[in-house]
């Protein structure tokens, strides 16, 4: 199979460059900024991005790849500090200036003869950089500019070297797919025949193959991600595989007995269900502290595995639906990208638990899982839902978890879907819901003064969780959810919108 290697040097965004190729049924690696030219040679890739990252190419000790790369004779692309990175290689000059570029930027396209082909002369682009090139190398010309930026795009045609300042691969980027897919397709020559149907059909031989004759214990949710993973593991090793699912109190609005019947009804797979409310909430009692939450409940997650594997077991294998996006923010991508937020199930399991883990979701996105749960024949039901994190809501009630804040964030939730539901924007949207915090609000309730608490309502539109922008939702529809909300939710007297992108939010508050 061809493939493209984007080498990681640290950006929010370098898996998302791997993402978008692969959008386009290219297969795409992402290796760590430093992979010797050894291993990048082995995997024979068809061309190589360099991805951006937070350094400064002028900087002593900043990441640089192996040299030999430029010297493989394949087309090389790189993005904003690949770019950087392709200029100060080539003797051209980077430098920091007053006038930084963050946010959109219009692209106005000099050249659209290759990588830029068919598209239109001018672009919103998606610009994210204080450096930038003062003199570009020799040998190279431009290919697009903006207001700040000359030389936005660059290339040597010759040597099939790239160079572009702002992110294709954010859904920002007007026509970054196609820019890509430029990249890869035309100029590396690279062929489409990565597809989700091949993966499911190597991921089961490769489950098989690992697992054997060991005995599974799956934890589902009834998310998209983990059910689609039940279903992939009941085709590959039905006889050895047991499903559970844990209600940790941390659950949306009647979850508990949803779930469990979905699964039954629609998927035939026998799953044990574990009330553990109590234990968790106990746990949580008195912290406040987003990353506290995080470790504890990932660690209950695992006491309580490790319960269930005494009464059911044994096993020798947890199977988690872990994606790419989790393994990034957790900080445990094999670039230097920063931690954002401890995903629970990214972490590693204790070793007392002695299970190994199995996840073959870790270098899918949401989307590409959403694809194979539709080839699986998973169910509507299953498919539309929208993302739940798996701490639930401990992290949507902002400080600490007591049973009033969720209550609140249960109820006031569970009525921010219905109202999406009912007005046809639920299946618009990424994620809708309401958080609550311990900030009150003085309020009128029937002529009395009530000091309640304000709430968050959050509606994001994204393709991946990696970058989210605020849902324009009616202000009549506004309306109806916060009226719905002060009549309904008791304690609650002020509803408040979050107009947050994702940068620099994330979709969560916690
Ligand atoms: P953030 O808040 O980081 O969320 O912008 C990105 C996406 O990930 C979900 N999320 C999680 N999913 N375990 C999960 O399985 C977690 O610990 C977790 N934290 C956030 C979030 O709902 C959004 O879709």
């Amino acid at each position: 199979m061809d493939k493209i290697i984007v080498l990681d040097f640290g950006s929010q965004y370098s898996h998302l460059i791997c993402r978008r190729i692969r959008e386009s049924n290219v297969f795409c690696e992402l290796l760590p900024y430093n992979s010797p030219i050894s291993l990048i040679e082995k995997l024979e890739p068809k061309g190589i991005v360099l991805s951006g990252g937070p350094s400064s190419v002028y900087l002593k000790g900043s990441p640089k790849p192996d040299k030999k790369i430029f010297e493989m004779g394949i087309p090389v692309l790189g993005i904003c500090y690949g770019h950087q990175l392709i200029v100060d290689k080539f003797d051209g000059k980077i430098k920091r200036f007053d006038n930084k570029e963050y946010g959109y930027a219009d692209l106005v396209i000099d050249d659209n003869s290759d990588l830029f082909k068919g598209i239109n002369k001018k672009i919103k682009c998606w610009m994210s950089h204080a450096d930038a090139a003062e003199k570009i190398p020799t040998n190279f010309e431009i290919l697009a500019h903006t207001d700040n930026s000359f030389s936005a795009a660059i290339a040597n045609k010759d040597r099939k070297f790239y160079g572009i300042q702002f992110h294709p691969e954010v859904s920002h980027t007007e026509e970054g797919n196609r820019i890509l897919t430029n990249f890869s397709q035309t100029i590396s020559n690279a062929k489409p025949d990565w597809t989700m149907q091949s993966f499911i059909e190597f991921s089961i031989e490769d489950i098989r193959s690992k697992v054997g004759d060991d005995r599974v214990l799956c934890a589902i949710s009834g998310g998209i991600d983990s059910t689609t993973l039940a279903v992939l593991l009941n085709k590959s090793i039905s006889k050895n595989l047991t499903c559970v699912f844990v209600n940790n109190g941390l659950l949306r609005l009647n979850e508990e007995t949803i779930v469990p019947k979905l699964i039954t009804k629609h998927l035939g797979i026998s799953t044990i269900t574990i009330n553990s409310e109590d234990r968790f909430l106990s746990k949580l009692k008195g912290i406040s502290e987003p990353e506290q939450k995080r470790k504890i409940i990932g660690e209950e997650f695992a006491q309580v595995f490790s319960e269930v594997t005494k009464e059911y077991g044994p096993f020798q294998w947890l199977a988690q639906g872990t994606l790419y996006p989790d393994v990034i923010e957790s900080g445990f991508s094999k670039g230097p990208a920063a931690v954002i937020k401890t995903h629970h199930n990214v972490g590693g399991l204790p070793e007392w638990l002695d299970l190994k883990v199995l996840e073959p979701f870790r270098s899918l996105y949401k989307d590409e899982v959403r694809q194979i749960a539709a080839l699986l024949n998973i169910p509507n039901e299953f498919l539309k839902r929208h993302p739940f994190p798996g701490p639930g809501l401990a992290v949507r009630v902002i400080g600490e978890v007591t049973d009033d804040k969720l209550r609140i964030a249960r109820h006031a939730s569970s009525i921010v879907e219905d109202e999406l539901l009912i007005s046809g924007w639920y299946d618009k949207v990424w994620q809708a819901y309401a958080a609550v915090g311990d900030d009150l609000a003085v309020g009128v309730l029937g002529d009395e003064r009530v000091y309640g608490h304000m709430v968050t309502v959050r509606i994001v539109e994204s393709l991946d969780a990696m970058t989210a922008d605020w849902s324009r939702i009616p202000y009549d529809l506004i309306s109806k959810i916060s009226n719905r909300i002060t009549n309904e939710v008791n304690g609650v007297t002020w509803v408040t919108y979050s107009v947050s992108s994702k940068p620099p939010a994330t979709i969560e508050p916690q």
